[in-house]
């Protein structure tokens, strides 16, 4: 939801920001804009629609100039418009500014302190403009007044402002929305996350809340509110722009269905020592044993979160509750003992997440946060993290980041189980690479997707997963792949449950799909997939080796019991992705929906 960039440096600022707008745009976004400072003036454009509609508007337009700001807003206050996208201009024309999040406190701030002022656009955003050139007007500086608007700000928010009598630096500042600066040579950055720097530079800053930073082509520094300059250590990221292009795919999602087998082989890489023991535990330091988990996360995340439960549970022997963060927020389940909090969150944005991680805190409980983007406000905020190093993920719909946080959450339990003292537990690392090898094999089998999309997909308003157990969970998720990216109507199902109502929806040529991974239940699921073909339902079985039947649709190799949702689920991406591409929808950027939500 909302992108945010802003450069000073060398570079052509419109082409540089530009460049990391298209790399947000998988936030999800209805109008754009930027503001370059040029010899003239700080010049504003801005479009609704994509950023194609932007670069139409400033075609034939010159702009040159080395510093500016960009804009991708997800409407919010006020619909999205021309005259509601960002940048906008404090009434003096002094302040250019671009904000993410909600200002809660805009009305009162313009009654106490502009109240005559006359907004050109429905936005709360305008009001940090014009409260800047306020205090700048009662005699601050540049730098006095935005530190004494951010203080007065409530709500989330990451700003980026330019003074227009003073060009040579930017001024930004955050509050529970991302913001990351990016340090180059003579160039400097922020934007929402790294990929929209990625062009530029590799190397980081982290922001926090209650901080505000102050970039020119040098220097970037850190302050507190009271103007305290902070001391941070950089970081750098071992991807480059390779990592947020779509190269030879045609979309993100089926590159990064793709990179999952490499992903996997990277996470074992990245807890594994020379000698070729698990090292996560230097991760974990000082965390005893919990006597309870309550995972925490919304979407594909919660999926990946009911895997986990099963891994916690059969692995370290650990009572695992999973609950979905929206609702946990405003109805906490009694806790017991010494719990550890395990937040999963691709972007550690999410506000539903964050939200619980707050409330948990306060409450003094331990808190992991598993996530995928280094300096989140997750990662930053839990007791403890562990990164699921997957490589930035664009596609809205999310794919590698799910195998990531099951195979992170995995090693987890292998080490929680070795410090209970449970014998016998498994060889993870060696799992974990035949998983992989496992998943080249399928992401090789893109035709029999496409087959199975065209014999059951590509006039269907509504289908059906089943399974049972672990394949359940992955049913889920490969329920919400389809019906997000394709638009059709699917359900994931309990095998057992169908018999208790959602029966009475089959009907002639229903596609269901039965996925049957454990023997345990093998006969169960094949008996509840007869019962919705004696209905009319068109079935299409999935099943691992060993536990399959001459006519099933798809083999899956064998591997960990424990482990197969990281090989099952991939034939339900591939099959999601086909059937979006089918019927002609826009696979990376489903509509209403966006990569990082962090509205609540
Ligand atoms: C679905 C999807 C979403 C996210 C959910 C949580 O493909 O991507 O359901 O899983 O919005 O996001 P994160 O994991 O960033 O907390």
């Amino acid at each position: 939801m909302c992108g945010i960039v802003g450069y000073i440096g060398f570079r052509q600022a419109k082409e540089t920001i530009l460049t990391g707008l298209k790399r947000l745009e998988y936030r999800g976004y209805d109008s754009a804009g930027i503001g370059i400072v040029t010899d003239e003036d700080v010049e504003v454009y801005k479009e609704k629609g994509k950023i194609e509609a932007l670069e139409r508007l400033i075609k034939n337009v010159e702009i040159k100039g080395t510093v500016g700001i960009g804009h991708t807003r997800w409407a919010t206050h006020g619909v999205p418009n021309q005259i509601n996208a960002h940048p906008h201009q404090s009434y003096s024309g002094r302040y250019t500014i671009v904000h993410n999040g909600i200002i809660e406190n805009y009305k009162e701030l313009i009654e106490t302190y502009i109240p005559n002022i006359k907004r050109e656009s429905e936005t709360d955003t305008e009001v940090i403009a014009h409260l800047v050139d306020h205090f700048s007007q009662k005699g601050l500086s540049t730098e006095e007044a935005f530190r004494e608007v951010i203080g007065k700000l409530e709500g989330s928010f990451a700003i980026v402002l330019i003074d227009g009598q003073d060009t040579s630096r930017l001024y930004a500042a955050k509050n529970k929305s991302p913001l990351l600066a990016g340090l180059g040579q003579g160039e400097n950055m922020v934007a929402s996350d790294a990929t929209a720097m990625i062009h530029v530079t590799n190397t980081f800053k982290e922001l926090k809340d209650g901080e505000y930073v102050v970039l020119d082509h040098e220097n970037l520094i850190i302050k507190t509110l009271d103007g305290d300059v902070i001391d941070r250590d950089v970081y750098t990221v071992d991807w480059d722009t390779s990592s947020v292009e779509t190269g030879a795919y045609e979309h993100f999602m089926l590159k990064e269905i793709d990179e999952q087998p490499a992903v996997i082989r990277n996470i074992i890489t990245q807890y594994q020592d020379e000698q070729g023991q698990l090292n996560i535990g230097r991760h974990l330091q000082g965390l005893a044993v919990p006597s309870r988990v309550y995972i925490v996360a919304c979407g594909t995340s919660y999926h990946a979160g009911l895997v986990g439960k099963r891994l916690l549970e059969q692995i370290a022997h650990i009572p695992t509750e999973v609950h979905i963060a929206s609702e946990f927020l405003y109805d906490q389940p009694l806790i017991e003992g010494d719990p550890l909090f395990i937040f999963i969150s691709q972007s550690g944005e999410t506000a539903d997440s964050r939200g619980v991680l707050d409330q948990i805190k306060k409450q003094g409980y331990r808190t992991l946060t598993v996530t995928n983007v280094q300096g989140s406000t997750l990662y930053r905020e839990a007791d403890y993290k562990l990164l699921t190093h997957a490589g930035p993920e664009i596609a809205v719909a999310s794919t590698k980041a799910y195998t990531a946080q099951i195979a992170v959450v995995a090693l987890l339990s292998i080490y929680l189980a070795e410090q209970k003292g449970i014998a016998g537990s498994i060889d993870m690392f060696q799992e974990l690479r035949t998983i992989s090898t496992a998943m080249d094999a399928l992401k090789d089998m893109k035709d029999k997707a496409k087959h199975i999309v065209e014999e059951y997909l590509t006039d269907q308003r509504s289908c059906f997963f089943i399974g049972r157990l672990l394949d359940y969970a992955v049913c889920l998720e490969g329920a919400l792949k389809l019906k997000e990216i394709s638009y059709i109507q699917a359900e994931g199902y309990a095998g057992g449950e169908l018999k208790h109502g959602p029966i009475a929806l089959i009907e002639d040529g229903t596609p269901v799909f039965v996925l049957i991974t454990d023997q345990r239940i093998a006969k169960n699921i094949r008996s509840n997939a007869e019962e919705v073909v004696s209905r009319g339902a068109k079935t299409c079985v999935i099943a691992a080796e060993g536990l399959h039947e001459e006519g099933d649709q798809w083999v899956l190799p064998r591997v960990h019991p424990l482990l197969t949702p990281l090989v099952s689920v991939i034939p339900l991406q591939l099959i999601a992705y086909y059937a979006a591409l089918e019927r002609g929808c826009d696979v990376d950027k489903p509509r209403n929906l966006a990569k990082s939500v962090t509205v609540e």
